[in-house]
């Protein structure tokens, strides 16, 4: 039974039994506490809690929810039951049916024949456990569904209590297992064996509300919930496993492909599935890393350096080490999401229309991480070159660790390559360089904790109390202070000279977001004013006003006006807007290709990044420029419009990249057609309000992105006027009519370079004549004819060179010694020359030494062979006496 059809039976039986069909939530949720959705439960958390009513007409709901835990990515492929993302299909009863219910509708789907919608398992292979004292379902299990005593074991709070992790509902739970036989371990039921018993779902009855704690089984339990409810989470990839008779869930529908693929790409082969043979594990890692990475690009995520993103980037760059390590020489990324993107599509439609932008993301990062691994190698070549020279065996610990810490490489990838070259690797070394930085990381995570990072202080706001956001409509409103926190922690009042964060029940603020930057402000109440410097959103729920308490004081329940700066408002939408213009002209210029990447735009500027390989002409700068003026030109009608997902992409308009997206979303148009796009932000009403946009240029931003920045409305004209200002100066100073600037200016620089040219050809000539004076005049040092001179100031190092080499050969066959210096008018140092013709270094001179006994003279250094060599002293004055010294040293030879 393929994993599609899995879905629809469960999603089916529970339907019948007049459950709500919810779609799956997201993978990023509101939740502070919650880097990605982790169970089936938690979009319906509110309801448990009994903070919201549940809007299902039975009180009762069932989805199948993507869910992602990544607490242990070092340990994924060992075991062949877990994997990063999974499906978890639930059943849920707010306050309807509980223990019985529960046990009943997930026995009757487990066991029901297959032809009537069931699974159809063998009840004698079904085991149970129940918690400690919980003997209501023990005796549920045996009496009402006939399991025998034997096959029901009880298990601790540690085992079958279940809880989030974090503070939240709980309650005990009742788990399903099924035997897969003797030959998956030993007997004695899953107290015994989890791997044999494997456990496919769990049932909890959510009676209780968890507090403060660690773990799985030391909290405090803070009372009843206000009502019994069920939740359940039957994992839809084990059941795979079972019903389509693999060994694990790498063999499913799902996963296998990916494996196939790996096999091919890489030229390995995955020998034992069960097996914990290195390379086994590495093609799991790359099965199940494949899927979850295309999942969390699927919800918006893109790879960055830290929360979600680095997570992300994490998966992607296991896969490719481990496609490396397994023997893979180029890219191979395409082929894993493709396929997995084939594997997945039937339960998740909405990859169809995501395919290029999954395959972009995770690509991009494919590229950019192959060039990092090509740096990290050249140096791990160059330190095996340098230990071997030295005949040394073992590639330093700290080495490793800067391999793994700036380029990524894991130690295994290191430990092989030292392999491949006859090293060790100092292990204890790396080991201790690891602990270092571990030991720091967590230093800082305290330090940020204490911080403003620590986003559990707004969730409470987040739960219950959401900001109304009215900005689209006014710029100005009157709300309640619900909460006050400085420093990192809730605090009442916030006086004068406070910087404090300001949370309303209602505001006309823009937070920031989708690339626009926040709105600034003020929030007022009688003699009291506050400056709003910046508003960020928590959770995307609760929007933070970041102010500073210009005059007067605040406390939390006071009625305040928050108004936003006009001026300031009027300059983010004309910037937002020309965005949008901008984004698409750029695709009708280029194409479509030219996918956006990011954006950041703010009163009077912005700039656009977007995927392409090739720098822009100006040509196709000037064009862009063009079609955007001309859509500001033609004054069209800019359309906010709310709907669905699928009929806005329907439409045409274009998705943000990286962003998420609900179910509904706000469609902003703008002349229609011409532009469509799903945003959040503030615009113009009609495009001619946006003023002049002026493209500054373009330029590129890492791998195979190019980004545009412009300035808009007031700013565009302000920026023409002075270019405009500029290029008539530089007219007037060339006394030119401004068009002919370039051709003027060109003929200049032409001019320019051409007496430059004979300047130094004169110079040349001048040195020559002079040398040949000097060479005239040469004296007598012993045997050697010695010619020792300063020449003018401003001779250049290879200037001295040139002559000293032309006066070395006038000096003829007879051993001949040539010393020339000068001085740097700017540095004030004085590089010289020693040049020995072929005689004089016959006869024993060495023109290298010569230049380090001047040197001592001059307070310099230098050297080179015994024909020619130069250096360069801090103190021209000690010159002669150096000149002297080189002439007694060759007079003794
Ligand atoms: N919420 C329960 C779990 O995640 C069903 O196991």
């Amino acid at each position: 039974m393929q994993t599609h059809e899995i879905r629809e039976r469960f999603t089916n039986h529970f339907v019948k039994a007049g459950h709500t069909p919810v779609p799956s939530a997201s993978l990023i949720l509101d939740d502070p506490n919650l880097l990605f959705v982790n169970a089936g439960m938690v979009p319906f958390k509110p309801y448990f809690l009994g903070q919201q009513t549940p809007p299902f007409p039975s009180g009762t709901a069932t989805s199948i929810q993507k869910c992602v835990r990544t607490l242990d990515i070092d340990e994924v492929g060992i075991t062949t039951r877990h994997n990063t993302f999974f499906q978890m299909a639930g059943n849920f009863s707010f306050g309807q049916y509980f223990k019985e219910g529960a046990i009943t509708h997930a026995w009757t789907l487990l066991t029901g024949p297959v032809a009537e919608g069931g699974f159809g398992l063998d009840r004698e292979r079904l085991w149970v456990t129940v918690y400690e004292n919980d003997d209501e379902a023990a005796d549920i299990w045996h009496e009402k569904m006939g399991v025998p005593r034997e096959r029901i074991q009880r298990l601790g709070m540690a085992d079958n209590y279940w809880s989030m992790g974090v503070p939240g509902p709980c309650g005990p739970c009742s788990e399903i297992y099924y035997d897969r036989g003797p030959e998956y371990g030993r007997e004695g039921g899953p107290v015994a064996d989890d791997n044999r018993y494997m456990e496919i779902w769990n049932l909890v009855f959510m009676e209780k509300e968890r507090g403060e704690g660690i773990g799985k089984d030391d909290f405090e339990i803070l009372g009843d919930l206000p009502k019994k409810n069920i939740d359940t989470g039957l994992g839809v990839e084990r059941v795979a496993c079972i019903l389509q008779g693999v060994d694990n869930v790498y063999e499913t529908d799902l996963l296998r492909p990916v494996i196939d693929v790996a096999e091919t790409v890489t030229g390995s082969t995955y020998e034992d599935p069960a097996a914990d043979r290195a390379d086994d594990i590495r093609f799991r890692v790359i099965a199940d890393h494949s899927r979850t990475a295309m999942m969390l690009i699927l919800d918006g995520v893109s790879p960055s350096n830290e929360g979600r993103g680095y997570i992300l980037r994490r998966l992607l760059r296991r896969i490719i080490r481990s496609a490396r390590l397994l023997g893979a020489t180029g890219a191979t990324m395409e082929k894993f999401m493709t396929t997995i993107m084939d594997t997945m599509e039937p339960s998740f439609p909405e990859i169809a229309r995501n395919r290029e932008r999954i395959l972009h993301v995770a690509v991009g990062e494919e590229d950019t991480f192959l060039r990092t691994l090509a740096s990290g190698t050249r140096l791990f070549e160059q330190t095996a070159e340098s230990l071997k020279g030295k005949g040394a065996a073992t590639v330093p610990g700290a080495r490793a660790f800067e391999l793994h810490d700036t380029y990524g490489f894991p130690i295994d990838l290191t430990l092989e390559m030292a392999h491949e070259a006859g090293l060790e690797v100092d292990m204890d070394g790396f080991e201790a360089a690891m602990a270092e930085q571990k030991a720091r990381a967590k230093a800082d995570n305290r330090a940020k904790k204490h911080g403003h990072t620590d986003l559990s202080v707004y969730r409470e706001f987040v739960d219950s109390h959401p900001t109304v956001f009215h900005g689209y409509e006014d710029l100005t409103g009157s709300a309640k202070v619900l909460g006050l926190v400085s420093g990192g922690k809730l605090v009442n009042e916030a006086h004068e000279g406070d910087e404090v964060e300001v949370i309303l029940d209602a505001t006309p603020m823009y937070a920031e977001s989708g690339g626009q930057m926040a709105d600034r402000g003020t929030i007022s109440a009688g003699a009291t004013t506050l400056d709003v410097n910046d508003v960020q959103k928590v959770g995307k729920k609760v929007w933070l006003h970041k102010s500073t308490v210009a005059a007067g004081g605040l406390a939390v329940g006071d009625e305040v006006t928050a108004e936003v700066d006009a001026a300031w408002r009027h300059g983010a939408r004309q910037a937002h807007s020309a965005t949008h213009l901008i984004h698409a002209a750029l695709r009708e210029i280029l194409g479509p290709d030219a996918v956006q990447a990011g954006s950041l735009n703010r009163p009077g500027y912005l700039r656009f990044d977007f995927a392409y390989t090739h720098q822009l002409s100006p040509d196709q700068l000037q064009q862009i420029e063009l079609v955007t003026n001309r859509a500001v030109d033609a004054d069209y009608e800019v359309n906010t419009i709310e709907t669905t997902l699928d009929n806005a992409l329907d439409m045409g308009a274009m998705a943000l990249f990286g962003e998420a997206y609900g179910d509904n979303v706000r469609m902003v148009e703008i002349g229609g057609p011409f532009s469509r796009e799903l945003c959040g932000g503030t615009h113009v009403s009609h495009s001619s309000q946006i003023g002049p946009v002026s493209v500054l240029g373009e330029s590129s931003v890492g791998s195979g992105a190019r980004r545009i920045e412009a300035y808009s409305g007031l700013d565009a004209f302000r920026f023409m006027s002075k270019e405009t200002a500029l290029v008539s100066g530089v007219a007037a100073e060339l006394k030119a009519q401004s068009a002919d600037v370039p051709d003027r200016v060109r003929a200049l620089a032409e001019r320019l370079k051409a007496a430059e040219k004979r300047v130094a050809e004169l110079k040349a000539q001048q040195l020559t004549a002079q040398t040949a004076d000097l060479v005239a005049d040469a004296a007598q040092a012993g045997t050697f004819r010695f010619v020792g001179a300063r020449l003018d100031d401003g001779v250049t190092g290879k200037e001295l060179r040139t002559v000293a080499g032309a006066a070395r050969d006038r000096l003829g066959s007879e051993p001949g010694v040539v010393v020339f210096a000068s001085k740097d008018p700017e540095k004030g140092s004085m590089p010289f020359i020693v040049a020995a013709n072929p005689a004089a270094v016959e006869a024993g001179a060495k023109a290298g030494d010569l230049v380090k006994l001047i040197g001592g003279y001059v307070d310099g250094r230098g050297g080179g062979k015994a024909d020619m060599a130069q250096g360069s002293g801090g103190k021209p004055e000690g010159f002669d006496a150096g000149l002297k010294a080189a002439r007694e040293e060759l007079a003794g030879r």
